[in-house]
C-alpha cells in the first residue's frame, strides 16, 4: 500500500497484541480501515474481536501495538477522550441505565457534543425517531425489550457524534425481520458519511453491508477482503464458515 492510501485511511491497526494470563487474545493483528463505509470483523467466539474493540475505544490498552486514529496514535487513550475524538462504540451486551428514559439516555451521549441543554434534548429527540424509539422516550432502560435495547445502544452510540462507530454484534439475538430493520438503520448511518467496522455473526448482515471483512481466528488475522472474497477463502472456510456454508 501506497503512503497516499495509508494517509487516508481512517483507522490504523498496527501489529496489536493482548494477553489475558496466558490466553494470546490478539496476535499481532493489522489492519486499516479508510474513511467511508461499512468494514467487517468476523470470527468464531473466543477469536479476539470484542478485545480488539475495547482497544479502540480505549477500555483496555494493548500490551503491544499502535492504534492510530485520522492519523494521529490515540493508543491507549481514555475512553472520554476518544469519544471526543470521534470513536463511538455499542456494547455487545446493552445494559441500559434501569432508572434513566430512553430520552435521558440519548442526551447523555448528545452531551458530549452539544452543551446546551435544550438543544441537547432536541437532538435527542431527533434521534430516537430516527432510531424507532420516538414512542418509548419516557420508558426506563429496565423496562425496554431486546429489540429496544439494541435500538437504543444504538441511538446512543450514534448520538456521541462519531466519525467512526464500532458495533459490536448488534444484529444477535434478532429476528431475521428485525436484523433487515437494522441493516437498514446501519446504512442510513452510514450515509451520513459516518465509517462503520462491525463485529457480526449474522454473515447475512454482515456480507449485504460491508464492502470489506477481517476476519480473526483466535486472535489472529486469516483472511482480509471483500465479502466474496474471504467467504470462499478456504482458510476462512475451515476455521469458521464450515464446508456448507454457500456464499452470497
Ligand atoms: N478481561 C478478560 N480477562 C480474561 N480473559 C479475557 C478477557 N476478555 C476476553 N478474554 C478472553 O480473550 C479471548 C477473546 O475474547 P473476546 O471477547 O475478544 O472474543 P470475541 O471474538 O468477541 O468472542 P464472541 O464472538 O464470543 O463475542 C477469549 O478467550 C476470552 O475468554
Ligand atoms: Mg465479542
Amino acid at each position: 500500500m501506497g503512503t497516499a492510501e495509508l494517509m487516508s485511511d481512517l483507522l490504523q491497526i498496527e501489529r496489536i497484541g493482548k494477553r489475558f494470563r496466558g490466553l494470546k487474545a490478539l496476535d499481532d493483528v493489522s489492519f486499516s480501515v479508510e474513511e467511508g463505509g461499512i468494514f467487517g470483523i468476523i470470527g468464531a467466539n473466543g477469536a479476539g474481536k470484542t478485545t480488539l474493540f475495547n482497544i479502540i475505544s480505549g477500555a483496555i490498552k494493548p500490551d503491544v501495538g499502535i492504534v492510530r486514529f485520522a492519523g494521529v496514535d490515540v493508543t491507549g487513550r481514555a475512553p472520554s477522550r476518544l469519544c471526543i475524538a470521534g470513536i463511538g462504540r455499542t456494547f455487545q451486551i446493552a445494559r441500559p441505565f434501569p432508572d434513566l428514559t430512553v430520552l435521558e439516555t440519548i442526551r447523555v451521549a448528545v452531551l458530549c457534543r452539544v452543551h446546551a441543554m435544550r438543544a441537547a434534548t432536541e437532538r435527542a429527540v431527533a434521534i430516537a425517531h430516527r432510531f424507532g424509539l420516538a414512542q418509548k422516550l419516557d420508558r426506563r432502560g429496565r423496562h425496554l425489550n431486546v429489540l429496544e435495547r439494541k435500538r437504543l445502544e444504538l441511538a446512543r452510540a450514534y448520538a456521541t457524534g462519531p466519525r467512526l462507530l464500532l458495533l459490536d454484534e448488534v444484529a444477535a439475538g434478532l429476528r431475521p425481520s428485525e436484523v433487515d430493520v437494522f441493516v437498514d438503520i446501519v446504512r442510513a448511518v452510514a450515509s451520513e458519511n459516518i465509517t462503520v467496522l462491525m463485529i457480526e455473526h449474522v454473515l447475512a448482515a454482515v456480507f449485504a453491508l460491508a464492502r470489506r471483512v477481517v476476519v480473526l481466528d483466535q486472535g489472529k488475522t486469516i483472511a482480509d477482503g471483500t465479502p466474496q472474497a474471504v467467504a470462499a477463502d478456504p482458510k476462512v472456510v475451515e476455521a469458521y464458515l464450515g464446508a456448507g456454508y454457500a456464499a452470497p
